[in-house]
């Protein structure tokens, strides 16, 4: 664990047993909640919610006890809230030891803080005692509104700190998922203590609805699950078909997501570099095998076949409405930055920003693998050596700077930027001509990837 992490954990761990210890010390339990035994109610109806997480395809973890949480918050208020969100999370795995002690003190803290927050807000709205009207609804409705931001943030500024990413990327992730699962929750929580408040043994029952909700809410995760899974089996039926560039569309996947992070891109434009990424080169199912794996330069018929894939791609991939945001990446890979690349010889900020990003990840992943072209792979130092000879020309120089600061050649010597310095005529003339006319012939730079 990093030290920002540790620090980020400390404090706010601290913040929660000073707002958990406050709220049971000051604050006092309504009458009707029938003292200790009401919050241990509550408490246990929590804890069979949570017993039914759904995990998230980011890693998040969600579950329908947020219902109970709020629940408890508008009856109980903040002294109930803090012990009913603070026990309520507990799942088996932290009491088998599964989750790391730091990680579940987090989530204990992420969970209790926004719990007290939701109760204060609640009372400050709707009073001290809970009772079936308009107003208490509203309380639930912006108390949960305040449990959700809060408890967003916390588990965001894990990610932020982690990965050294955006606070606005990390939210926005589950966000859409989050959101639509907490517009079910908060009437339905409201409901829940109308129930209470009239005949407390009922409120078991709506263990059914808040099932029914999280299957819903499974469903959907698994459904998605799926489609990312047929994605990277077409990815890799492509890389299967050269034995050279098997794993090649995961590794530029990879380069492809770390840049973007490093960029501060945001969720959809990562979820587009994550199946783009995937699916760049799909178009290559249209190429023969004798041009696609041919070892010797290509002649320029089989150049311009081999050009074809990235709109033979994005002709693959159009029926798919899911992957629409994919197909300006697919289309646009092997853009120059200064006009002189395919298929719409675009320059500069005309490419698509993702394209572009691409383009820099799929160059680093083929100058770095063997190539029936080039046997020896360029060492990482060599490979950015290269990217950098091109920025401005092949690449997007800002996309550069992004790639230079990742993993990928983390401790590799950066020559920079290149020094304002004139372009070789011949360079130029050469990439004219390769613009003009298309693809004259096999020759391509080192930094160039079929
Ligand atoms: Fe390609």
């Amino acid at each position: 664990m990093s030290r920002s992490l540790k620090l980020l954990v400390m404090a706010v761990v601290t913040t929660a047993i000073i707002v958990v210890l406050g709220a049971v010390v000051f604050a006092r339990l309504p009458a009707d909640l029938h003292g200790w035994g009401g919050v241990a109610y509550w408490t246990a109806l929590t804890l069979v919610a949570q017993a039914f997480p759904v995990k998230m395809p980011r890693g998040t973890v969600v579950s329908v006890a947020i219902a109970p949480i709020l629940a408890a918050a508008a009856v109980g208020g903040p002294a109930a809230a803090a012990v009913v969100a603070s026990l309520g999370i507990t799942e088996w795995r932290e009491l088998r030891g599964g989750v790391p002690w730091y990680g579940t003190l987090y989530n204990h803290a992420e969970s209790a803080v926004p719990a007290v927050l939701a109760a204060v807000v609640f009372q400050v709205i709707a009073g001290n005692r809970f009772e079936a009207s308009w107003l208490s609804l509203l309380g639930v409705a912006l108390g949960g509104a305040v449990y959700f931001i809060t408890n967003a943030t916390l588990a965001a500024l894990v990610v932020v700190v982690r990965d050294q990413g955006s606070l606005s990327a990390a939210l926005s992730g589950d966000l859409r998922l989050i959101s639509g699962n907490l517009l079910g929750m908060t009437p339905l929580a409201w409901l829940i203590a109308v129930v209470w408040s009239v005949a407390w043994w009922a409120v078991p029952l709506f263990a059914l609805p808040l099932y029914a909700n999280r299957a819903a809410y499974q469903a959907t995760v698994q459904i998605r699950d799926m489609f990312t899974q047929t994605v990277r089996a077409l990815a890799s039926a492509v890389d299967a078909r050269d034995p050279f560039t098997a794993q090649h569309s995961e590794n530029v996947q990879r380069i492809a997501v770390d840049i973007g992070r490093v960029m501060r891109c945001n969720a959809a434009e990562m979820e587009a570099l994550e199946w783009g990424g995937l699916l760049h080169d799909i178009g290559k199912i249209g190429v023969r095998d004798d041009v696609l794996l041919k070892q010797d330069k290509l002649t320029r018929e089989e150049r311009i076949s081999m050009n074809a894939h990235p709109v033979l791609g994005e002709e693959i991939i159009k029926p798919v409405a899911r992957l629409a945001p994919e197909l300006p990446i697919i289309r646009h890979h092997h853009e120059w930055y200064n006009g002189s690349g395919y298929p719409d010889h675009l320059v500069g900020e005309e490419i698509p920003k993702l394209a572009r990003i691409l383009h820099v990840a799929d160059a680093f992943e083929a100058m770095t693998a063997k190539r029936p072209y080039r046997m020896r792979p360029l060492s990482r130092e060599q490979a950015l050596a290269e990217l950098r000879k091109y920025a401005g020309i092949q690449f997007d120089p800002v996309v550069l700077d992004a790639f230079a600061r990742t993993q990928w050649v983390a401790g590799v010597p950066d020559p920079g930027k290149p020094a304002l310095r004139g372009t070789p005529v011949s360079i130029v003339a050469r990439l004219a001509g390769r613009a003009r006319g298309g693809p004259q012939t096999g020759e391509q730079p080192a930094a160039d990837a079929r």
